[in-house]
């Protein structure tokens, strides 16, 4: 699927994540800066953290109990804050697009 984050200052990455990866790997895979994924996925860091586009939030599903409770270590969490390594890549996601916050610029 063809996913475009965008940096805080802007910048735009448009990437083709195959289906099966995260959000999070897409980025980290392709060199995109701003997702840091320090745990590696694990849902234990807050630093893969985005922002979902408002068009996309039914399609990227809900957050999980422990999602949540980690988003509570990011920063400037808004209501479409979720973190990339929680939400799995499918075809359905093809143009999703997530931008990153100023924590992580
Ligand atoms: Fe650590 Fe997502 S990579 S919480």
């Amino acid at each position: 699927a063809k996913i475009t984050y965008i940096e805080y200052d802007g910048t735009e990455h448009v990437i083709d994540v195959k289906s099966g990866l995260t959000v999070m790997e897409g980025a980290v895979k392709n060199n995109v800066p701003g997702i840091d994924a320090d745990c590696g996925g694990a849902c234990a860091c807050a630093t893969c953290h985005v922002y979902v586009d408002q068009a996309w939030l039914d399609k990227t599903g809900d957050k999980s109990a422990m999602e949540e409770s980690m988003l509570d270590f990011a920063e400037n969490v808004e209501p479409n804050s979720r973190l990339s390594c929680q939400i799995k890549v499918s075809d359905a996601l093809d143009g999703l697009v997530v931008r990153l916050p100023e924590s992580q610029h």
